[in-house]
C-alpha cells in the first residue's frame, strides 16, 4: 500500500519517542505534521529530524491543554487520516508531588483531540502511547493483554489508566474513529545517527540516561534501589526495549488499521522485547560494551517500584506482525553515543 497521500499528525513528535517514530513515518512516506509544546522537548530535536529525514515537516507549536488552538490545528489540518498522540507529561515521581498538572495535561490534552476529531466525520486512526504501568504488580509472566489493571499507584499511571477508558468509549459512541493502545514496557536507546535521544529536563528519572549521565561525570554515582527483591541478583526485572523498535510498532499499528477497512476498531498491545533484564544485568551490559567501570553502590528501595515487568509480545507479533529486532547492548551502545554527542 502506498501511503504518500496519507497525512498523520503526530503530537509530542519532538519528544523522546515521537521524534523516532516521525522518522519510521517519514520513511514509509507518509506526510507528518508534528504538534509539540516544547515543554519536554527542544527545537535541537527538529533539527535533527530534519537532517535525518530530509523531508519537509510541518511543526505546530501548540500546548493541547487549549480547546481553541486545537480546534484551529484541525481547521487547518483536516484531511488527516491517523493521529498518533505522545503528548502527555510522564514523570510517575512528578505526578506524586503534583497531581493537578498530570490529570490536567494528560486527560484535556486527549478529551480536546477525541472532540475533534469525532466532527472531522472521515475516518480517523488514532494511536495511542499507554504503559505497562497500568498492569502495576502483575500475577501472571511474561505479562499478557489479558492481566489485570490494578489500581495505579501513581497519578500519571491513573492518567493512563482513565485514557485507555475514554478512547474505548469514544470508539463506541463515534463510528469514525478506530484506535490502538499500545502498552509501552521500558524504551531506552537513541536513533543511530546520534541526532535524536532522549532529553530529559532536570535529573532524570530513569534508569538508562541515569547510567549515561553517571558514565559522563554528569552524578557521582549511581543508586541501585535495592538488592534485595526475590530476583535472579535481587534487584527488579524490567523488559528494555529499543526505542527504534518501539517506534516500528507504531507503524505497524497505523498501517493495520488504515489496511483493516472494518474489522478492528479498538485494541491494546503490549509493546516490549519479551525479555527482562535486571537492574545488575543492564549495568554490566553497560560496563561491557562501553568497557567503563561505572560508579553505584546499593541504595534503598524506591517507593512504588514492581518487582518484575516483563511482556508477552505474541499479540503484537502475531496481529501487528511486529516484533522487536535490537538487544539490550545495541540500546546501551546507542544510548551511550548520543549522551556523548550531547554532554
Ligand atoms: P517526552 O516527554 O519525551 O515526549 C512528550 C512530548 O510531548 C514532549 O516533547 C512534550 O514537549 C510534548 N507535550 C507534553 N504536553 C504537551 C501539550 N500539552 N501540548 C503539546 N505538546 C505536549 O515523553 P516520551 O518518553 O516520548 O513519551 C511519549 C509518550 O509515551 C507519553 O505519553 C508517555 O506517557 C508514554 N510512555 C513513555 C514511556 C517512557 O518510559 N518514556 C513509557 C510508557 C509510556
Ligand atoms: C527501572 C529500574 C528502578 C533509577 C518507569 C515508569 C513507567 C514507564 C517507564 C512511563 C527499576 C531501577 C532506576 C535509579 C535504579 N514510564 N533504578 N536506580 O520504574 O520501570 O518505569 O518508566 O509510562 O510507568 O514507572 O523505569 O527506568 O525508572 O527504573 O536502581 O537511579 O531501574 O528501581 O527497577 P520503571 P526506571
Amino acid at each position: 500500500m502506498n501511503y504518500s497521500n496519507q497525512k498523520i499528525i503526530v503530537t509530542g513528535g519532538l519528544g523522546y519517542i515521537g521524534s523516532h517514530t516521525v522518522i519510521e513515518l517519514c520513511a514509509k512516506g507518509f506526510k507528518v505534521i508534528i504538534v509539540d509544546d516544547l515543554s519536554n522537548s527542544s527545537l535541537k530535536i527538529l533539527n535533527g529530524i530534519n537532517d535525518i529525514t530530509n523531508t519537509e515537516l510541518i511543526f505546530e507549536k501548540i500546548d493541547l491543554k487549549n480547546k481553541e488552538l486545537v480546534k484551529n490545528l484541525f481547521t487547518k489540518h483536516k484531511d488527516v487520516t491517523g493521529l498518533i498522540h505522545f503528548a502527555a507529561s510522564k514523570y510517575v515521581g512528578e505526578s506524586i508531588d503534583n497531581p493537578i498538572k498530570y490529570y490536567e495535561n494528560n486527560l484535556n490534552s486527549l478529551i480536546n483531540i477525541l472532540d475533534e476529531l469525532k466532527n472531522l466525520g472521515t475516518k480517523i486512526n488514532f494511536i495511542f502511547s499507554s504503559s505497562c504501568t497500568v498492569y502495576g504488580e502483575a500475577k501472571n509472566f511474561p505479562i499478557t493483554e489479558q492481566e489485570s489493571v490494578k489500581k495505579a499507584e501513581s497519578p500519571y499511571g491513573n492518567t493512563k489508566q482513565i485514557c485507555e477508558e475514554i478512547i474505548e468509549d469514544f470508539i463506541k459512541s463515534y463510528g469514525n474513529i478506530k484506535a490502538i493502545s499500545l502498552r509501552y514496557f521500558n524504551p531506552v536507546g537513541a536513533h543511530e545517527s546520534g541526532k535524536i535521544g532522549e532529553l530529559p529536563s532536570g535529573k532524570p528519572q530513569n534508569l538508562v540516561p541515569l547510567i549515561t549521565q553517571t558514565a559522563i561525570g554528569k552524578f557521582k554515582e549511581l543508586i541501585v534501589h535495592g538488592n534485595n527483591y526475590p530476583t535472579v541478583d535481587g534487584t527488579c526485572i524490567r523488559d528494555y526495549i529499543h526505542v527504534v523498535d518501539l517506534s516500528k510498532s507504531h507503524l505497524k499499528s497505523l498501517t493495520k488499521l488504515i489496511d483493516e477497512k472494518n474489522n478492528l476498531h479498538y485494541d491494546v498491545f503490549n509493546v516490549g522485547t519479551g525479555k527482562g533484564s535486571s537492574v545488575f544485568e543492564v549495568i554490566s551490559s553497560f560496563e561491557r560494551i562501553t568497557k567503563m567501570k561505572l560508579n553505584y553502590r546499593i541504595g534503598p528501595k524506591r517507593n512504588g517500584d514492581v518487582i518484575k515487568a516483563f511482556a508477552c509480545t505474541k499479540k503484537a507479533n502475531e496481529i501487528l506482525k511486529w516484533k522487536a529486532e535490537l538487544s539490550l547492548d545495541q540500546a546501551l551502545l546507542s544510548a551511550w553515543e548520543w549522551q556523548k554527542k550531547n554532554n
